[in-house]
C-alpha cells in the first residue's frame, strides 16, 4: 500500500506529474539533467525526499550524457534552495565514480522507503489516541514511498488504530487539497480536507489531538523549515495545548546550519497567489509576497521523529 511517483530505467527518469493531480495521472519522461532540474523547479516532482531522488537520477543522466558533473550540480542545486535533501543526495554521489553512480542513485531511492517505514513506526508509537492535523503533502508522492508525516498516519492505519487525518488545503499551491486528499483516497487513509484558516477552530473543538508535519530542512538547533503555514499551526498547537511533531529523514537535518535564520527560503512566482488554475483572483499588477516555506522555532516542537527514533526537548 503506497504509490510510487518516481520510476527509473537506464537513460530515462519518469515522474508522475504532480502539477496535474488529481485531475489526471500523467507521467513525464526526463532524458537529461536540464529536464530534471526543470521538473524540480516547476514542481512536477516535489517534497524534499522526492526532490533528492529525482536530483540523484538527474546527475546519473548527466554523467551518461557526458555533461560535466559541476555543471549538472549547479543546475540541480539552483532548482529549489530550501530542501537540503537535494544537496545531501548530490554530496553522496560526489563520493562515487561514474561507473558506480547509477547504483548509488538507485540506493538513495530504495533506501528512502525503508527510512520512511522506520519513521512511521517510531512516530506511530508516540502519537496520542485521536485524530491528527497535517499540512502540505508528506506522503508517498513526496518521497520514495510511504511518506514522513503522512507516513506516520499510514503506519497508524496499518496498525489498525482509529485515526483520521485532517489535511490543510495548503494555500497557495494546494498540495493538501490536490495531493494529500488524492493520496489518502487512493490508499484508504481516512481524511477530511479543511481550508488553512479552519485549523484554529478545529483545535478549539478538540477534533484533533496532535499536529504532525514534515520538513525541508532542520537546523542544528532544531528549528524547522517546512511548507508555509507550518509555523501558524505550531503556534496554534501551543495555544491549544496540543503536541506538535515533525517527522523527517536524517538527510533533512543540516548540522551546518546553526539555526532557522540561516535557512534559505524559496520565494515563488506571484501567479501562484494571484491566479487559480490560470484564472486571475486578484487585480492585475497586484504586489505579492510568496515564500514557499516558513521557520518553526525549535521551542514549539514537541518531538523530532527520524528513522533513528525520536528526540524531544528533554532528550536534548
Ligand atoms: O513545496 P513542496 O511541495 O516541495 O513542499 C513540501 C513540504 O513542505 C513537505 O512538508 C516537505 O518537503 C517534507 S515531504 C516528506
Amino acid at each position: 500500500m503506497s504509490i510510487s511517483a518516481i520510476r527509473y530505467r537506464p537513460g530515462l527518469l519518469e515522474l508522475l506529474d504532480q502539477r496535474r493531480l488529481p485531475r489526471e495521472e500523467h507521467w513525464i519522461g526526463c532524458v537529461d539533467v536540464e529536464h530534471v532540474a526543470e521538473a524540480i523547479r516547476d514542481m512536477a516532482v516535489r517534497g524534499a525526499p522526492a526532490i533528492a531522488i529525482a536530483a540523484a537520477y538527474g546527475m546519473v543522466l548527466a554523467v551518461h550524457r557526458g555533461v560535466p558533473r559541476a555543471r549538472a550540480r549547479s543546475l540541480l542545486l539552483a532548482a529549489r534552495p530550501t530542501a537540503v535533501n537535494l544537496r545531501w543526495a548530490l554530496e553522496r554521489l560526489d563520493k562515487v565514480s561514474d561507473k558506480r553512480i547509477e547504483a548509488e542513485a538507485k540506493a538513495i531511492h530504495d533506501e528512502d522507503l525503508g527510512t520512511n517505514r522506520a519513521i512511521g513506526m517510531h512516530g506511530a508509537s508516540l502519537m496520542p489516541p485521536g485524530n491528527v492535523l497535517t499540512i502540505c503533502n508528506t506522503g508517498a508522492l513526496a518521497t520514495g514511498g510511504w511518506g514522513t508525516a503522512l507516513g506516520v498516519v499510514r503506519s497508524m492505519v496499518c496498525q489498525g488504530r482509529p485515526v483520521h487525518v485532517y489535511a490543510c488545503e495548503t494555500r497557495p499551491y494546494l498540495q493538501g487539497a490536490r495531493l494529500t486528499a488524492w493520496e489518502c483516497q487512493r490508499e484508504g487513509i481516512p481524511c477530511t480536507l479543511i481550508a488553512d484558516g479552519m485549523a484554529a477552530a478545529l483545535m478549539r473543538e478538540r477534533r484533533v489531538s496532535a499536529v504532525i508535519v514534515g520538513a525541508d530542512r532542520v537546523a542544528a538547533n532544531g528549528d524547522v523549515a517546512n511548507k508555509i503555514g507550518t509555523y501558524s499551526l505550531a503556534v496554534l498547537a501551543r495555544f491549544h495545548d496540543l503536541p506538535f511533531f515533525v517527522a523527517f529523514p536524517r538527510s533533512t537535518l543540516d548540522l551546518r546550519c546553526p539555526s532557522g535564520a540561516h535557512i534559505p527560503i524559496e520565494e515563488r512566482p506571484a501567479e501562484e497567489l494571484t491566479t487559480l488554475r490560470g484564472v486571475p483572483i486578484a487585480p492585475a499588477g497586484q504586489r505579492v509576497w510568496n515564500p514557499a516555506f516558513d521557520i518553526t522555532p525549535a521551542d514549539l516542537v514537541h518531538a523530532w521523529i527520524t528513522e533513528d527514533g525520536a528526540w524531544t526537548p528533554e532528550s536534548g
